[in-house]
């Protein structure tokens, strides 16, 4: 069957088209840092996948079943069976979102100087880690650092290495196993079922508690059927089960695979351990039956739970990505490869040889998508996640110079997709007029998100 959208559009909202000249005004006003551009400045947002996607009318509905009872509401026991079903875990905590989740876990598990071992934090995970005094260590997969290997796994841990830290000399340290499925800060790249149950398994031989960063577990299921032998005749929920069942528990950012706004809960075996996080979920979040959320937030996670998985829906959505990565690569520019699903990333620093990491390719190419033609995006590169000395001097460029492409769920078209590979496309034909940055104003710390910098020409 060939792409195409498995829904219609029910409600619309216009999107801003904005000429070359008052794009160029928006980003001089805006420092030149697209997270500072204003909604009604940006043609396509593709900067976060993550409480963007659009509703369903059942979701709506849902909705409107809201019971806004402060404790023992009828959505929370909705969304509490659901996710039980689902995942399969004794104790469900709602979170407003995936971060207090993160919070309220580490907290509650990790003791000062304690490792959270993982195949690659995302960003307000490893802050979480480090605010309740762990020490986060990434230890993705060796293929993972070649951008253009077509490994089908390349958000999988290394094995090797985690063999060693649960053995070596600080094997007494490592408070906890964290699996982000799929890989986010990795190229959005799936874990393999294996590689979860050979870690599962060395957790269990190692008395070390495993968990699932599960934000968007449909995917990484979705992606297990295609690509790992003997699964192509399991359902995506089953896949996600099986995931689930191996681990202790799960955090997760419902804003990604719940096509929600707002939502995320800790799923918990242990009893003891549900009940420290209880008691925190109630001082910081909400009481155990709301958690920070409306009966109403509830109620749209259920049914977005059992829309997510729907093979319809997943099969689409891979395949606009996919048909995205093809046109981009068409077009002469490389993404990391094999294309996930919730977002493309393109190796900036491959097609703006000219500029160094010190001017920024990556923050180059993401600005000049919004000028060229109002696609807004981020870049994952040395602005980000570089080093400085105290002139200013890059003295620790990224290992690569990306940009994301985050695809919110069931918001783009596929004329849409088309537009911004147009895009790409006449960035490509001249790469070399593309001007690299330095930074005029930065904070101490998260310098991507409040930084001002200017083009040097
Ligand atoms: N874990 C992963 C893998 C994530 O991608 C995110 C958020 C979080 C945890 C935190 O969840 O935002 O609900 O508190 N990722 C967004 C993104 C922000 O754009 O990738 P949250």
């Amino acid at each position: 069957m060939p792409l195409m959208e498995p829904y219609r559009i029910k409600v619309v909202e216009p999107i801003p088209i904005l000429t070359r000249a008052e794009r160029e005004v928006a980003m001089v006003r805006a420092g030149y840092n697209p997270f500072n551009l204003r909604a009604d400045e940006i043609t396509i947002d593709l900067l976060s996948d993550s409480g963007t996607g659009a509703l369903s009318a059942a979701q709506q509905a849902a909705g409107a079943l809201g019971d806004e009872t402060y404790a023992g509401a009828r959505s929370f026991y909705r969304f509490r069976e659901t996710v039980e079903k689902l995942a399969g875990y004794p104790h469900i905590l709602p979170v407003h979102q995936g971060r207090a989740a993160e919070r309220i876990l580490f907290n509650a598990l990790l003791t000062p100087g304690q490792l959270c071992l993982s195949n690659t934090h995302f960003d307000t995970t490893r802050a979480n880690v480090v605010l309740a005094g762990g020490v986060p260590v990434d230890l993705p997969c060796p293929e993972a650092a070649d951008l253009d290997s077509p490994a089908p796994f390349k958000g999988d841990i290394d094995l090797d290495r985690l063999t060693a830290a649960l053995t070596g000399p600080d094997r007494e340290r490592v408070g906890v196993v964290l699996m982000t499925i799929t890989n986010n800060g990795g190229g959005g790249q799936p874990v393999s079922m294996a590689n979860l149950r050979a870690v599962s398994d060395l957790c269990r031989a190692h008395g070390v508690p495993f968990f699932l960063d599960a934000a968007r577990f449909a995917e990484n299921a979705w992606l297990v059927i295609q690509r790992e032998d003997g699964y192509a005749h399991h359902t995506p929920e089953q896949v996600a089960r099986l995931a689930f069942d191996l681990a202790d528990g799960a955090v997760a950012s419902l804003k990604k695979d719940a096509i929600a706004h707002m939502g995320g809960f800790l799923a918990l075996r242990d009893d003891a351990l549900a009940q420290r996080c209880e008691l925190t979920l109630i001082a910081t979040e909400g009481f155990r039956t709301y958690g920070g959320l409306s009966g109403r937030d509830l109620e749209m996670l259920a049914q977005g739970l059992t829309e997510v998985v729907q093979p319809d829906y997943l099969r689409a959505r891979a395949a606009a990505t996919e048909h995205l990565g093809n046109l981009i690569t068409a077009a002469g520019v490389s993404i990391v490869r094999p294309a996930g699903i919730h977002a493309l990333y393109l190796n900036a620093g491959r097609l703006l040889t000219h500029l160094p990491p010190s001017r920024f390719p990556g923050h180059a190419l993401a600005t000049e998508l919004y000028l060229a033609g109002g696609v807004r995006c981020a870049e994952l590169g040395s602005l980000y996640l570089g080093q400085e000395d105290e002139h200013g001097n890059l003295v620790k460029a990224a290992p690569h110079e990306l940009v994301r492409l985050a695809i919110p769920r069931r918001v783009y078209t596929q004329s849409h997709l088309e537009y911004v590979a147009e895009v790409v496309a006449e960035i490509a034909q001249h790469p070399e007029r593309v001007p690299g940055y330095r930074v005029v104003e930065a904070p101490p710390l998260l310098r991507h998100f409040n930084c001002r910098v200017e083009p040097v020409r």
